[in-house]
């Protein structure tokens, strides 16, 4: 794996900058900031691969001050604004009408508070929802129409969020779902498969703060009005400022029976590293999966990776089957491979 040049300059330069800055300036003398003082533990900024650009995009915010969570959400709004991912936000594939339904839930560890939405419309950035949720109300989680109408009345903009491409990808399913439908398929291309798609990221500054976000257009072709684990605080994700923040991506209805987010942190509040923690969660996943999710040799035909950080700013992922992952540390941004529960 090679460190993406953006991503290395970006976190040595600024701190470079800073260390420059100083030497230049005899008087007053600038304390260096924390993360100069530390041994590199933090920040650290991990998320599902498709996170690259939002983990260094992470941790630049964070070195410059920014908090956590803010600097989360700003890492993976570039995927939920990014037309081509077509797992979050705009251009994410759209339910069986067609309509795209976003979920996204985030946790704040300073201030141990949370907000999520679940089944939004229209919106790009369900994320900023989410936060606005956690900030201004006494709540954890709005739905649907009502989570529309809260983010409108913050002056987001109602926009159509299917792309030429993701339209294009509904009538293609819509077309060759079955062969008892009622649709014409001249063009087909052979069925297509739900697919999941999400990110998730987590985030620790160098004082060891922590906080958690995902966001996701969720399975494609789901049944309208179905939420996943993303909207859900405590499986999507979840953060404890003491211990550390996990949060997955995959198969949402197999993460919720897991409560896969807070048992990620559980395990490594009894002192399992976050790969670990991550790897026990999967078996517990495994072991709560019912027969028709399993193939013949009596393993999940599935997907699910979760990816984890501790305070002290030590990272891992694991993922039923070979699946990479994003992190950036003092190392830079990069790609790096889950550890995985089956070959
Ligand atoms: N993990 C995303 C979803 O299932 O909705």
């Amino acid at each position: 794996m090679s460190d993406s040049p953006l991503s290395r300059r970006t976190f040595l330069g600024t701190a470079g900058a800073v260390v420059a800055g100083t030497a230049l300036t005899p008087r007053p003398v600038v304390a260096a900031p924390a993360i100069l003082r530390r041994s590199f533990a933090a920040p650290v900024a991990i998320s599902s691969s498709n996170g690259l650009r939002g983990v260094a995009r992470a941790v630049e915010l964070v070195l410059a001050g920014t908090d956590t969570l803010d600097a989360g959400i700003e890492g993976v709004k570039i995927q939920e604004l990014d037309p081509k991912d077509s797992s979050v936000g705009y251009g994410g594939l759209p339910n069986e009408e067609g309509v795209v339904q976003l979920d996204a839930s985030c946790m704040h560890g300073p201030t141990k508070r949370a907000g999520a939405v679940g089944a939004l419309e229209g919106i790009k950035t369900p994320s900023e929802v989410a936060r606005l949720v956690m900030k201004y109300t006494p709540h954890i989680m709005l739905v649907g129409k009502d989570a529309q109408r809260f983010a409108l009345s913050y002056g987001f903009q109602l926009e159509d969020l299917l792309t030429p491409e993701s339209r294009e990808a509904w009538l293609q399913w819509r077309a060759n779902r079955g062969a008892n439908d009622n649709w014409l398929s001249p063009d087909v291309k052979g069925p297509m498969r739900h697919t999941t798609g999400t990110i998730n990221m987590n985030v620790v500054n160098a004082a060891g703060d922590i906080s958690s976000v995902t966001t996701t257009s969720g399975l494609s072709w789901k049944v309208p009005g179905r939420v996943g684990d993303s909207a859900a605080v405590g499986a999507g994700q979840y953060t404890d400022n003491e211990i550390g923040a996990a949060g997955s991506t995959g198969l949402g209805e197999m993460n919720i029976m897991a409560c896969g987010g807070f048992l990620t942190v559980e395990h490594m509040r009894q002192g399992m590293s976050p790969t670990d923690a991550a790897l026990a969660t999967l078996k517990r996943v495994v072991a709560m999966t019912p027969p028709r999710l399993l193939d013949e040799r009596g393993r999940p035909n599935y997907q699910l990776q979760f990816y984890a950080v501790n305070k002290k700013g030590q990272y891992g992922a694991a993922a039923m089957t070979r699946s990479p992952f994003a992190v950036c540390d003092e190392k830079g941004a990069r790609i790096e491979q889950c550890a995985t529960l089956f070959s």
